[in-house]
């Protein structure tokens, strides 16, 4: 494997589990140092697992703006730089928008708009500072694919788009701001509700209406997320791409 982010350091929302998880493992196995950032306590272990490749565990919390800016704060005391940021934390509870009361909206807006927004802008003077880096924002095929149960999800998502786009115009030409959107990808945490024998909640009712008729497993959003942090995409910015196995187009 090439160690082409050798002295880089990529801060990882959500790495505790699924795709945040296979990011950072993927960013280590290219010689790259990891901030596993998330609001589970019990990332000493998983950050261990990395230690070859010089890792840092801290707790961070996307609804707080001093919990992200005392995990930011952790990165540059232990490394000095952060290179990469990927946003992968991510909440997804499933409701119809008349079961959605204020609450639900409101928590799924602080976690997937606004924790996204606050690391950014923790992140971002670091950056400018040191001359370069890359954001990559997590969406979801569902901000563009009309999907029942989940208006409140979709919106955020929508909302991930779309502030991306604004901020990779404001912080060009020093950093690029990218969006990766996955489609349905087995997660623990997804696989554990894709447990219906057949239909919507099955792992083949997920995979009908893909044209490569499976799921994608998380190990390739993060090969996305990786190729979107590294000098192979030097010349994309504001961009979203999309990996689903082609279900946007059917
Ligand atoms: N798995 C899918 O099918 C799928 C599809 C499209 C988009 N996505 C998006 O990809 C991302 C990751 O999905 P996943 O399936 O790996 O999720 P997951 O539930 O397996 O992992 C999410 C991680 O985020 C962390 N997290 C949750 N709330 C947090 C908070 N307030 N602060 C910090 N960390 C928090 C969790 O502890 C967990 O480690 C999410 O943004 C999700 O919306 C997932």
């Amino acid at each position: 494997m090439a160690q082409d982010f050798e002295g880089r350091v990529a801060f990882i929302t959500g790495a505790a589990m699924g795709i945040g998880l296979a990011t950072v493992e993927r960013f280590a196995a290219r010689g790259c140092q990891v901030v596993l950032a998330d609001i589970t306590n019990d990332l000493e272990d998983t950050a261990r697992a990395f230690d070859n490749s010089g890792s840092l565990a801290t707790r961070c919390d996307m609804r707080s703006r001093e919990s992200i800016e005392a995990a930011v704060a952790a990165a540059i005391g232990r490394f000095g730089r952060i290179d990469i940021l990927a946003n992968v934390a991510g909440i997804y509870p499933s409701a119809s928008l008349q079961e959605s009361d204020d609450a639900f909206i409101d928590e799924i807006f602080d976690v997937n708009v606004k924790g996204v927004m606050r690391t950014c802008r923790a992140v971002l003077p670091h950056m400018l500072a040191q001359g370069g880096g890359s954001i990559v924002n997590v969406s979801s095929g569902a901000a563009r694919k009309g999907l029942r149960g989940l208006t409140a999800y979709a919106a955020s998502k929508g909302a991930v788009e779309a502030f991306t786009r604004a901020l990779a115009v404001e912080a060009a030409p020093t950093i690029r701001v990218n969006v990766v959107a996955p489609g349905v990808t087995g997660s623990p945490k997804v696989r554990a509700g894709l447990t219906g024998e057949k239909g919507p909640t099955s792992i083949a009712g997920a995979s009908r209406g893909t044209p490569l008729r499976r799921i994608a497993e998380p190990e390739e959003i993060a090969d996305a997320i990786v190729y979107l942090s590294s000098p192979q995409a030097s010349f994309i910015t504001g961009e979203t791409l999309s990996v689903n196995g082609g279900s946007l187009m059917t």
